[in-house]
């Protein structure tokens, strides 16, 4: 097995760093040991009943309540005015599921440091449904306990190291050539007809070299049947689990209704894609490339054939769409602050000159970029909360969680809490660059933490970084109204309209 989860990756998970390598804000570990006492922390600590919350009505719980408020799509406001309303941690029942909501950065620095060996999120049933069915294994979206840590440490290394990640820029900016010039060729006035479904071929193209070694050429004129026909499946497989998530999976399997049809039958796609391709990985074992990190994983873990499988189609399902909204995200906060534009074009020109591909050398040395990134993933966070399921009794602020309760982390309340965030509303970068940095930095924590962390963020913030250098330094990022931008729910926060930016070359 490769090196055990360390406290090292633990902590800089959640923005720690033994040592800093750039200027952008990192708390130090001894910060983090001498950090205040929570306030919310009573002498003695009382049982869930006595908790706050909204109305807990029989049956439906609180579902009325956030109907009116505006249902599933408008979630994420209701629990920031939960937040307001209830304080750091309140229960809600929705149904029948009973969640525990906490969104202080103490609350959170304490349930990372009473964190078990194997931290357990809230389980998919659709999906180990699926597996189950067709005798496949679980990846680590979906793991638990001793199995989940095996297969994390198979891939932790390579994927949460920086200087192991920073070799696949090569294959990034290969995508990116063709991503900038497709944007000069399909931009009609500078606008780009569904940015969010190119950005999403984009992430996916990108994703697919790095696993499977292969360009699915998703960004050409003409795009080839296969490349649609697995792109398509996996939106259909992720537009099917939310509904066997609300309506029990075994209700759908028994009734074989459209929506277990259709969600089996796109996991089967899936699986007999990557499987072609992680096979003729898995045969070219002499001559790979020094890049191949996951070519060294699939050659190098103990893992069995079928857990490669699982693990390696996870890693696309997690990394695609997560990337894709994020840029959408980062594109808007630039195009609505054209200052921080300027001044990260003028940092892009002064590292990297305009013969060169930026590179992850390059990104190094560009604190202003990183901190825009940072700023546009606490503003406009793509995942708005992630959760937990309690292994033991746990005491968290007042109270005692028992074992067994879900416990969410309201990451996009804790990035919009003007307690923690001055001026919050507003896009700041320079709030996140050292030396005015005061940031707790359990209140930003947009890929979760801990060691269930997403192993996918270094590789995501590579992406991100690489190709926001890209756009900036060919085209200037103008908005095209300055009307207000609702946000929705919809698995992602997403915008409800067409984001209103046009691209001019500079
Ligand atoms: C900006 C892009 C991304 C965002 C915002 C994001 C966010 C998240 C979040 C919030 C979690 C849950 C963490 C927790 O519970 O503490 C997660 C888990 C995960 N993500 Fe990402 N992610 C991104 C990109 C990626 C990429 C590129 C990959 C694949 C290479 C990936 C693969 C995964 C996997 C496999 C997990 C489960 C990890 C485990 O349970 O051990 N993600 N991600």
């Amino acid at each position: 097995m490769d090196k055990p989860l360390g406290k090292k990756n633990d902590l800089e998970t959640c923005g720690f760093r033994e040592n800093p390598t750039s200027s952008v804000c990192v708390w130090e570990q001894k910060d983090a040991v001498e950090a205040a006492p929570c306030p919310h922390t009573a002498s003695r600590a009382h049982s869930l009943d006595s908790m706050p919350g909204p109305t807990n009505w029989p049956l439906v719980g609180s579902m009325v309540e956030l109907l009116r408020k505006g249902g599933l799509r408008r979630q994420h406001e209701a629990l920031v005015d939960y937040h307001k309303k209830f304080g750091k941690i309140f229960r809600m029942k929705l149904g029948s599921f009973e969640s525990v909501n906490i969104g202080a950065p103490c609350l959170l620095e304490a349930l990372y440091r009473k964190e078990g060996r194997y931290p357990q999120r809230l389980e998919i049933k659709p999906w180990k449904a699926y597996r189950d069915l067709r005798n496949e294994a679980y990846g680590l979206l979906i793991l638990e306990g001793k199995d989940w840590q095996r297969v994390r440490s198979a891939f932790q290394q390579k994927l949460m190291k920086p200087t192991e990640v920073v070799k696949l820029d090569g294959k990034i900016n290969q995508v990116l050539k063709d991503m900038v010039a497709r944007i000069g060729k399909i931009n009609v006035n500078g606008k780009i007809e569904d940015l969010y479904f190119e950005l999403n071929k984009w992430s996916f193209e990108t994703i697919c070299l790095i696993l499977y070694g292969k360009r699915f050429g998703l960004l050409q004129e003409e795009v080839n049947e296969e490349a649609m026909n697995f792109i398509t499946a996996v939106k259909t497989m992720m537009s099917t689990f939310g509904m066997m998530m609300v309506i029990p999976v075994k209700l759908h399997k028994g009734f074989n209704t459209k929506t277990w049809k259709d969600h089996t039958a796109a996991w089967d796609r899936i699986f007999s894609t990557a499987k072609v391709y992680i096979d003729k990985k898995l045969k070219r074992n002499s001559s790979r490339d020094p890049d191949d990190l996951i070519g060294d994983i699939l050659h190098q873990s103990s893992l069995s054939k079928k857990e490669l499988y699982a693990a390696i189609t996870e890693l696309q399902v997690g990394g695609v769409e997560t990337t894709a909204n994020s840029m959408l995200w980062f594109i808007f906060n630039l195009s609505r602050n054209p200052g921080a534009q300027k001044k990260l074009l003028q940092e892009i020109r002064e590292v990297v000159s305009p013969c060169q591909d930026p590179s992850g050398e390059h990104i190094k040395r560009m604190p202003y970029l990183k901190a825009c990134l940072k700023e546009s993933m606490r503003l406009s966070p793509s995942v708005p909360f992630t959760s937990r399921t309690m292994d033991k009794d746990t005491e968290l602020g007042d109270y005692t969680i028992p074992k067994g309760t879900v416990l969410m982390i309201n990451s996009h309340a804790l990035g919009s809490n003007e307690e923690y965030f001055d001026d919050g509303k507003q896009f700041k970068p320079e709030r996140w660059l050292r030396g005015s940095c005061t940031i707790n930095p359990f209140s930003h924590v947009p890929f979760g933490i801990g060691k269930r962390m997403c192993i996918g963020r270094r590789l995501a913030e590579l992406q991100l970084q690489l190709a926001m250098c890209w756009l900036v330094r060919d085209y200037e990022i103008v908005a095209t109204d300055n009307e207000p931008l609702d946000v929705i729910h919809s698995g992602l926060l997403v915008p409800n309209r067409e984001l209103p930016v046009a691209f001019i070359k500079r």
